[in-house]
């Protein structure tokens, strides 16, 4: 850990953020400075020239100054083309990817971030990467106009349906940084949280590695898991309260009619439809909000989200 967090700005946790942020302070104390400049000027011309007496007594002023002139064009010129460049060279620095990158894909939806790795498996909510190693996120979102954004990284980036995004970032230190989403895209946006977390190579490579084998673990207790790490809470709830989808409790084996009048009983075939193509049937009283979930779960974790819906009596 360092401690370049000021009052201002987190901690420059990634290799481009001390970067960011002098380019950034550069703007912000040019534009403090005019700003001043103007400021006292404009008070102390008003003061000093404010009108005393008759109309008559009004002061001319000069018709023209090609000095002065000149000098107001070229300094901001000047200031302004140096702000570009500097400007453009980190923008190509954020925006060209190195080519040993390890490539992550992101998915957004409404309302979380579940991580795809080039080993097979994902992560919802927990994006784990090496220290020192440059990451590559190849982003896309199930529904709405979601942003990317790791503060203490300084990188951000939309997140759109039906195209990629992408952006990288190289971790400076182990730990764990916060991950937002800053596009407004819906009812629990301020939710739509994540963590990355940071960790040496080799603590990672054991943690991949891990990864693969979740045997022994009871299926309802995976389920649980998933129920919050892919975000199925932020919707539906285990208490029986009525929110943005049904409820899970007691929902199992019941009989329920939906939207096109029919009645249905809720058994695996349905869960498993309404996970993978949610709108075919839609519960009468809710609306097709729903994303696919196809891609992001796979049979193993449908079935254990479903053992673990028949725990919710
Ligand atoms: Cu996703 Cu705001």
């Amino acid at each position: 850990m360092d401690t370049t967090a000021t009052i201002w700005m987190p901690q420059q946790a990634s290799t481009i953020a001390s970067e960011v942020d002098a380019l950034f302070y550069f703007v912000y104390w040019i534009s403090i400075f005019f700003l001043a400049v103007i400021t006292i000027g404009t008070i102390y011309f008003a003061v000093k020239y404010r009108r005393r007496g008759e109309r008559d007594q009004l002061t001319t002023g000069p018709d023209g100054n090609h000095t002065l002139e000149l000098i107001w064009s070229i300094i901001p010129t000047l200031i302004v083309i140096v702000m570009f460049a500097w400007g453009f060279q980190t923008y190509l620095k954020m925006n060209v990817i190195p080519k040993d990158a390890l490539e992550i894909k992101v998915t957004g939806y409404q309302w979380a971030w579940v991580f795809d790795y080039p080993e097979g498996f994902n992560t919802g909510g927990e994006l784990v990467v090496p220290k020192d190693k440059p990451i590559k996120l190849l982003m896309h979102s199930k529904d709405v106009l979601h942003s990317f954004y790791v503060p203490a990284f300084r990188v951000k980036m939309d997140v759109l349906p039906n195209r990629y995004t992408s952006l990288w970032f190289e971790a400076m230190y182990e730990g764990e940084f916060q991950i937002f989403c800053t596009e407004y895209c819906g009812k629990s946006h301020s939710e739509m949280l994540g963590m990355v977390k940071v960790l040496s190579q080799q603590d990672y490579d054991k943690w991949v590695e891990e990864q693969g084998n979740d045997s022994g673990q009871p299926p309802e207790v995976k389920g649980e898991k998933l129920f919050t790490s892919r975000a199925c809470n932020t919707c539906h709830s285990i208490d029986g309260s009525k929110s943005v989808g049904p409820t899970w409790k007691g929902t199992f084996g019941s009989t329920e009619t939906m939207a096109s009048g029919e009645t249905i009983i809720i058994d695996e075939n349905y869960v498993r439809e309404s996970i993978l193509t949610p709108n075919a049937k839609i519960v009468k009283g809710f609306n097709p909000v729903m994303p696919t979930f196809q891609g992001i779960l796979n049979d193993k974790d449908i079935e254990a989200l479903i053992a673990y819906m028949k725990t919710l009596k």
